[in-house]
């Protein structure tokens, strides 16, 4: 704990910080090889009005640079994911230049030249030496210290690490150094400015290669030493179990052979067991296949590589812990969204279990003496929340769901953490209550995993035990005597609004949306979602019938216009305060989800049943309009939700939800029939 409070001392929802100085409004990148306009193009996608100067002393790669933009521009106009004004607006205003002169305005500097220090050094004199003194500047090295690059600037407190992942301007995550020259202030500013831009940044400590490529380059420079008992093809197949390309395709495309030797060389001060595996200093490509390619691998081979590559993956994960280079949430999640693990490489502990990870890591003590074995207990590195950032603020628990790949949508795994969040402190008594919020500016949360549906279609048991299991958070708030209040951030749909109605008390940024699109894919929301807001907001029942049976969305206004939300704000960190208010207020004045019968007006369903330009289902509507007025009519509120259940049942096991859910996963246009 000591350690994640040294990597996060202002907490670990970066959206929590107000920051001092405002968004950058020119922006230089420094490198224009091939991550450098990457950076750039990721920049001007979230800003596009900014401008953007990439810098190079060679002519040819600005060139090339422009060019780069113009073809992704138009991939993403052909796929109509950028509209035309967007694309002109990301186009222009960048500078492609090799005069380092006209950077002397910008806010933000980003180096992403060559991995040699005293080059960067001189970038960085000339840097400092043009622009203000508040300037931020940062490097993108992914394995140099920061004080090995910094420590000679006039300024170093607005200094420090940015390490993206290719492709940057996709990719999410961003490492964001902690070094002792760097201010606080800067790491902040950083880790906001990331997260409104979009990425996912991760603190780690000043330690060289930071966390991520400690895994990847390890991981790699192992199967280089592995080659003498298999092949670059039969490793990467065998490994495919874990991750979605093993290490030699993934280095064949990365040209990637010379940064594992020198990355590897400057772990050697660690020790000698880090040095490269000297065939990546003769090699320039390796024989291997595309993943999913069929190969043939010997029982015998198969387990020497498993056990080999989980041993380097496991070693390197428990010193990362151990040494506080990055916390157990940032290792595991990061490996899976910038290193392309399927699983965590905490996940995959858990699963093999206690005594698998302890023969595993023996027999690697063996076969690679001096590489870091486990400090603590196997449990120890297990108790960590996976999808969940718990942060404190005047003695309440705020909970941050951070699954901004799927728009915090809420798998089992999230909510089981939610639940045991509120349980471990229900009874404390320095815990004032909770506030629910989403990791983001985009979404609160985008519903329930749409992905665990399939399990549920045509299985009536099923989908009423699925509906049943997933209301188990909303159950236990019904009963709680401390407040837990939603802080919505953005689109709160679906599964993640049913969560969000049955918190006591809602706050609201102005951006925020509530909708239940369960209609558009042939469902409805079975958990509650058909029979809390009726009773508790009975004044909004002709709104929530359109918002359930035609898929209505309603902003913020409006949400506060029938006393669903408390109150609306205009920024991130207002809500938060705002939600903690709300939480002391409401102590001892939890108003409770009212029994008895609630009158609700005529539904009128328009013929065909529309959703904007899509056509619903009527067989669904139906289904959806009856579990309504059931609930509605229920003596007692658990007989409503037992109906509730029930309807979602019912609805599972029509041609609508089959059609509505196969469409959402392949991404196309639901056709329903009836
Ligand atoms: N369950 C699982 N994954 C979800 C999800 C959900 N409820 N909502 C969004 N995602 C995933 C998407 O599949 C996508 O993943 P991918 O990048 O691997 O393809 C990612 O989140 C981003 O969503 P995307 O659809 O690409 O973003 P968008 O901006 O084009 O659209 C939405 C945003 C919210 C309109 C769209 O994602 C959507 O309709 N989601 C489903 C909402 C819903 O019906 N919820 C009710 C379920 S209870």
């Amino acid at each position: 704990m000591d350690q994640e409070k040294k990597l996060y001392p202002t907490g670990h929802n970066p959206l929590f910080i107000n920051p001092s100085r405002p968004m950058p409004k020119e922006v230089a990148v420094i490198g224009a090889g091939t991550i450098g306009p990457d950076i750039g193009y990721y920049i001007k996608t979230a800003l596009p009005n900014i401008k953007l100067y990439l810098v190079d002393v060679v002519e040819t790669a600005l060139k090339s640079a422009e060019k780069r933009y113009a073809e992704y521009t138009k991939k993403a106009l052909d796929k109509r994911k950028m509209k035309e004004d967007q694309a002109k607006a990301i186009l222009d205003n960048v500078i492609y230049t090799m005069d380092y002169g006209q950077i002397r305005d910008c806010d933000l500097v980003i180096e992403a030249a060559t991995e040699n220090i005293p080059l960067k050094q001189r970038i960085f004199s000339r840097v400092e030496e043009l622009v203000n003194k508040d300037t931020i500047i940062t490097s993108n090295t992914s394995s140099i210290p920061a004080d090995r690059i910094f420590s000679k600037m006039r300024n170093p407190e607005r200094t420090t690490i940015t390490h993206f992942f290719a492709p940057a301007w996709r990719s999410l995550p961003v490492e964001v150094i902690t070094w002792s020259g760097a201010s606080q202030e800067t790491v902040d500013y950083l880790l906001w400015f990331f997260v409104q831009t979009g990425k996912v940044p991760f603190v780690t400590d000043n330690a060289i290669c930071f966390m991520l490529d400690r895994i990847f380059d390890n991981w790699c420079n192992d199967a280089g030493y592995l080659l003498a008992h298999a092949s670059a093809g039969e490793i990467d197949k065998v490994v495919e179990e874990f991750v979605s390309a093993g290490p030699f395709y993934v280095l064949n495309m990365a040209n990637g052979n010379p940064i594992i030797v020198e990355t590897n060389t400057l772990q050697m001060e660690e020790g000698a067991h880090y040095k490269p595996a000297p065939i990546f200093r003769s090699v320039e490509r390796w024989f291997t296949n595309r993943p999913g390619a069929k190969v043939a691998v010997s029982e015998e081979t198969m387990k020497i590589i498993r056990d080999r590559m989980l041993g380097i993956l496991f070693s390197q994960s428990f010193d990362i812990i151990d040494r506080g280079i990055g916390t157990k949430a940032d290792l595991n999640y990061g490996s899976k969204i910038a290193l392309g693990f399927k699983k965590g490489p905490l996940d995959i502990m858990r699963d093999l279990g206690e005594a698998e990870v302890k023969r595993i890591m023996k027999k690697f003590s063996q076969d690679r003496p001096g590489f870091p074995q486990p400090k603590a207990s196997f449990k120890e590195y297990q108790s960590f929340n996976r999808f969940l950032l718990v942060d404190e603020v005047d003695g309440v628990k705020v909970i941050t769901l951070r699954r901004p790949e799927a728009l915090n949508a809420i798998s089992d795994e999230i909510n089981n953490e939610i639940l045991s969040v509120l349980k471990e402190n229900a009874d404390n008594p320095a815990v004032k209550g909770f506030v629910i919020t989403g990791y983001g500016t985009r979404a609160f949360s985008a519903g329930a995993d749409i992905g665990k549906f399939p399990q549920t279609l045509g299985n009536k048991a099923a989908a009423a035990k699925f509906a049943k299991d997933c209301a188990e958070v909303q159950l236990f708030m019904d009963q709680m005597e401390k407040p837990v209040v939603a802080a919505v951030n953005g689109m709160a749909l679906g599964g993640g609004l049913e969560i969000a109605i049955r918190c006591h008390g809602i706050v609201a940024t102005k951006n925020a949306s509530f909708q239940f699109p369960e209609i558009t894919l042939g469902i409805l929301p079975g958990i509650g979602g058909c029979i809390v807001p009726y009773r508790k907001w009975p004044q909004g029942a002709k709104l929530f019938h359109e918002m359930i049976c035609l898929a209505k969305s309603i902003n913020a206004k409006e949400a506060l216009e029938i006393g669903m939300v408390t109150k609306v704000v205009d920024s991130y960190p207002e809500m938060i305060q705002e939600a903690v208010k709300e939480v002391i207020n409401l102590k001892g004045k939890i108003k409770r989800v009212p029994d008895g019968k609630v009158a609700i007006p005529e539904m009128v369903i328009p013929e065909p049943p529309m959703a904007g330009k899509q056509l619903l289902s009527r067989e669904a509507v139906a289904i959806a309009v009856k579990t309504i007025k059931e609930g509605a009519a229920a003596e007692t509120f658990a007989q409503a939700l037992e109906r509730g259940y029930q309807g979602n049942a019912e609805i599972a096991c029509t041609d609508a939800a089959k059609e509505g859910i196969t469409a959402f996963l392949e991404k196309r246009r639901p056709e329903f029939k009836k």
